[in-house]
């Protein structure tokens, strides 16, 4: 793990995975789901906004692959979580729903990363009450230590600490998703 404390990135603590790590990450992930899925269509969903880079670096790293799914359909959902912006409280609001018909059809649910289980499990319930074929979630963070609900994570990325973090589409107060790492953020930075 290396300090980052330029100037303009003060805000930064320590970065906890480089752009290569996170790339070598998706490339598992996307090289598991295209055998999953060989010769199958899959629906590609994304929750906004912190899973927007890793749902377009994954489904393109899948359509990469030859032997993947037979046809790739993309849409993205958009939650918010009540609560504090450091922590979610776990009350989830569907601020935008996808356009997809789900019934009948394989279903990958991608999401940033899953803390208290509860955002996940709101998705899981909310979809399978459509009666998709198949119905599965790609986390790329696993952080697991306040985790309130048992929800299933078929396809994780990479162990989250017990912190904090920001970068690659994940936020703190609408700042930081640009980074092309993933970060934690000072303890002085964080105000609620
Ligand atoms: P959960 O409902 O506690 O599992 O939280 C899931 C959502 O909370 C994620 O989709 C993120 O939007 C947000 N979240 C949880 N932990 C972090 C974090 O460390 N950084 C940025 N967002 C986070």
């Amino acid at each position: 793990m290396d300090d980052v404390s330029d100037g303009s990135r003060g805000a930064i603590e320590t970065q906890l995975f480089s752009a290569e790590e996170i790339a070598a990450t998706i490339e598992r992930l996307a090289a598991a789901i295209a055998a999953d899925y060989r010769g199958k269509p899959l629906v590609i969903l994304g929750v906004l906004k912190g899973a927007l880079f890793i749902t377009i670096d994954l489904a393109r790293a899948i359509a990469r692959r030859e032997d993947g799914p037979s046809e790739l359909l993309m849409d993205f959902l958009c939650v918010s979580s009540y609560g504090n912006r450091s922590r979610s409280s776990g009350e989830v609001r569907l601020l935008k729903d996808t356009s997809l018909l789900i019934a009948g059809r394989h279903v990958l649910l991608v999401e940033d990363i899953v803390d208290n289980g509860l955002t996940l499990d709101y998705l899981r319930r909310l979809l399978a009450a459509r009666g998709p074929a198949s119905l599965r979630a790609c986390v790329l963070l696993d952080k697991p230590y306040r985790r309130m609900v048992d929800v299933p994570v078929e396809y994780r990325g990479l162990h989250c600490p017990d912190a904090f973090v920001v970068g690659y589409g994940l936020d703190y107060q609408e700042g930081f998703r640009n980074l092309p790492y993933l970060a934690t953020l000072r303890p002085t930075v964080i105000t609620d």
